[in-house]
């Protein structure tokens, strides 16, 4: 196990009824907010009428910014710190995803900084000032935003979709209560379980020795994923499978899983790159290239992948014999993301392999090769991407 430090600051308010209580939990961190959301359905479900109504009840003052759309972008952030410097706004309170907390996070850390914000997304440099502080009801169990310390951007003029992170973006308190997720759409529950699965592999595949506890815990965590997603595939109102979802897909990301060993993100990165030329959903994005990822890694790295295969997806077998375990274990998690209506093809989302060589010099132009477990660079991208061309393994 490597060294590490965990510091999550992340207060989380769980369960029903909740959101009524984002007024009196503001009100210690002063009194006029940046009220943040999407595209609307907060107006469709109730939600925003709840919120606004305790945050008049407390006493809290607020100036709103709806519009994030998925996939945020940087005129809106750009359109927030103006707000919240003309009004002497004291915090960001974001209604939504995680495309709304992320440009929620964007405008906290462009309100004090001086010069371009997307600046620090491309140069990665740490904030010089304190952003503002972040504050988020939850509608969405995916992206994990809601505790994680990072923000993802998309420059549409330069066609760059990129993360950033610090310590000090990691939200002041999330509200997250089950019954809200009950209006979602059938594709998001699926984008949101592909995603925060993703997050669950970029930690758990590594080559860090040692770490049993992480590694049960990851697993533990994959197998309630996809035994409540089943559950909600058929009853989209089931409480209590949508609390367990919530509940795993926040330890996904929040890192208390990914302490202690190297870590992988290079699915991440790939993605990213379909995202950002594509517009796709980013968890649709994940399903279709992290199978494609692991049949390209797998053979040098069969423990972990044979691990996989019987801890996490069930498979039985001898473990003599670990390509047919890894097989089985690969083509299991396909099938699982049919279950869900995820894509498990490049065709599926009509992404050209005319822009693999851009896409793959993309991904690793910020960082140089990508991942922990094998390390990618431009060739490797574009063999990967020609992979997920082929679509599941025949049954
Ligand atoms: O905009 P509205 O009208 O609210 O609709 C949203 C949006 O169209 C809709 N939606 C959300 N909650 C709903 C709902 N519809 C009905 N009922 C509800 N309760 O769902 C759509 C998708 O929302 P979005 O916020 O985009 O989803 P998600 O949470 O999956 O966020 C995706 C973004 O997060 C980034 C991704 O790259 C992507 O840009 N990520 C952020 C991370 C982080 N900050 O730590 C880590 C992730 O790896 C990820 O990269
Ligand atoms: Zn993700």
């Amino acid at each position: 196990m490597l060294n590490f430090v965990y510091d999550n600051k992340t207060t989380l308010i769980f369960g029903k009824g909740t959101q009524h209580e984002a007024g009196a939990l503001l009100k210690p961190f002063g009194k006029k907010v940046l009220l943040h959301y999407g595209g609307g359905s907060i107006k469709r479900s109730g939600l925003y009428g709840a919120v606004t109504a305790s945050l008049k009840a407390a006493g809290v003052e607020y100036e709103e910014l709806g519009g994030v759309q998925p996939n945020p972008t940087l005129p809106l952030v750009y359109e927030g710190i103006r707000l919240c410097r003309e009004h002497s706004l004291g915090l960001v309170l974001a209604v939504g995803g995680g495309s709304v907390i992320d440009s929620a996070k964007a405008i906290a850390l462009g309100v004090p900084h001086e010069g371009d914000v997307w600046n620090l997304y491309l140069s990665k440099q740490q904030p010089q000032a304190d952003p503002l502080p972040v504050a988020t009801v939850l509608t969405i169990p995916a992206a994990g935003s809601e505790s994680s310390p990072n923000t993802v951007i998309t420059n549409e003029e330069t066609r760059r979709k990129l993360g950033y992170g610090s310590p000090k973006l990691r939200p002041v308190f999330s509200i997250i209560n089950p019954e809200l997720f009950f209006t979602l759409p059938h594709h998001q529950m699926a984008n949101g379980v592909s995603d925060m699965m993703s997050h669950i592999f970029e930690r758990y595949f590594t080559r860090t020795l040692h770490t049993d506890l992480s590694d049960g815990l990851c697993e533990a965590t994959l197998r309630t994923i996809m035994r409540n997603a089943r559950i909600l595939n058929g009853n989209p109102h089931d409480y209590d499978a949508w609390a367990e979802i919530a509940f795993s897909g926040n330890i996904a990301h929040n890192n208390l899983l990914g302490v202690g060993r190297e870590q992988d993100w290079g699915c991440h990165a790939m993605e990213h790159e379909l995202s950002a030329l594509y517009n796709v959903d980013h968890g649709a994005g994940l399903a279709v290239v992290t199978p494609a990822w692991m049949k390209y890694v797998s053979p040098k790295h069969q423990e972990m992948f044979a691990q996989f295969a019987v801890n996490v997806m069930g498979v039985e077998g001898s473990f003599r014999e670990p390509e047919a375990l890894i097989r089985e274990g690969i083509s299991r998690l396909e099938r699982f993301y049919r279950e869900l209506g995820l894509p498990t093809s490049m065709e599926e989302l009509n992404i050209r392999s005319g822009d693999f060589p851009l896409m793959a010099e993309q991904a690793i132009s910020v960082r140089g090769p990508i991942g922990g477990l094998e390390k990618l660079d431009a060739r490797d991208v574009q063999a990967i991407y020609r992979l997920a061309c082929e679509g599941p393994l025949p049954d």
